[in-house]
């Protein structure tokens, strides 16, 4: 059952070709929401375009977008604005991870998860603010990490980018405050996603933390529950933010026990 309708509200998603982007995304057709999808993979865009006009009355735009590439990010967005008068809520989700130790990861590797992660998201932002800001509404959600939060071995450098995101969008919605635009960021633990294809290619990660993997709907749910709403920050799930309290409180500690429970990768 629905929980909140998103009748006629355009949101753009990030990353929607998968995972919880994908997931995102049939949420959000469902409950009525017009969405324009981006991500690399144009096919399949186009299919989850199909089976999403072939089941409910919205209006589904997509385009091919390397977030990286920050001058194809200026190119599409115009492009965005001839099928989109507006854009209510932008999901910044495209994102990806190498589970590598600091030393091990290449220079290449770390600018590519940065020009993703962090500079893709921040350029993506920079294209629907002036209009929200003119418009005095919107929504901003950012989607993070439990690694933007807590770093653990191995996740050096993807910490280091959702740190980045968590940093920005802080600093962010303070600055959107009296233009009335919402910052949400979401820190989900690991998902049950083709994430870790990239990310654990021994796949050690994976088999050490399935019992705890949360499922890609879920996690969508939890944030299209959140649209429209003033909700500053998802943590899923909830307990595992509490060991980012006790960080907060007991760094030392924390570092001297996590560098072996938290070893995982
Ligand atoms: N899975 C987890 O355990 C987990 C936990 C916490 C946070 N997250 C975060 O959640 C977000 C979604 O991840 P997911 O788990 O759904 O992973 P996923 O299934 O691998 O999906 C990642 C999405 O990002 C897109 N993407 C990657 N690189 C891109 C690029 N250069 N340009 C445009 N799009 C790009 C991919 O599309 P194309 O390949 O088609 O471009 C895909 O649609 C990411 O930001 C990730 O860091 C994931």
């Amino acid at each position: 059952m629905d929980r909140r309708t998103l009748n006629g509200i355009n949101i753009v998603i990030t990353g929607a070709s998968g995972g919880i982007g994908a997931e995102m995304a049939k949420l959000c057709a469902a409950r009525g929401a017009n969405l324009v999808l981006l991500a690399r993979s144009l096919d399949k865009l186009k299919q989850l375009e199909t089976e999403l006009e072939a089941q409910y009355l919205v209006s589904i735009d997509v385009f091919q977008l390397d977030i990286s590439n920050t001058m194809q990010i200026q190119t599409v967005f115009q492009q965005i604005s001839t099928v989109m008068e507006r854009i209510d809520i932008l999901v910044n989700n495209a994102g990806f991870g190498i589970f590598r130790a600091a030393h091990e990861a290449s220079i290449s590797e770390i600018k590519e998860m940065f020009a993703v992660n962090v500079v893709g998201l921040m350029a993506c932002t920079s294209m629907v603010l002036p209009q929200m800001q003119a418009r005095r509404s919107g929504q901003i959600i950012n989607i993070a990490s439990q690694a933007g939060k807590i770093a653990t071995p191995k996740s050096s450098v993807y910490s280091a980018t959702k740190h980045a995101v968590l940093g920005y969008s802080n600093a962010l919605r303070m600055e959107l405050y009296d233009y009335n635009i919402g910052v949400t960021t979401v820190n989900p633990g690991p998902i049950a996603t083709n994430f870790f294809e990239i990310a654990d290619e021994q796949g050690t990660y994976v088999k050490n933390m399935q019992r705890f993997m949360l499922q890609p709907e879920y996690v969508a749910r939890k944030i299209v529950d959140s649209m429209l709403t003033n909700k500053r920050e998802i943590n899923l799930p909830r307990w595992m933010n509490l060991g980012s309290v006790a960080f907060v409180l007991f760094p030392r500690m924390f570092e001297r026990v996590g560098r072996r429970v938290l070893n995982k990768k």
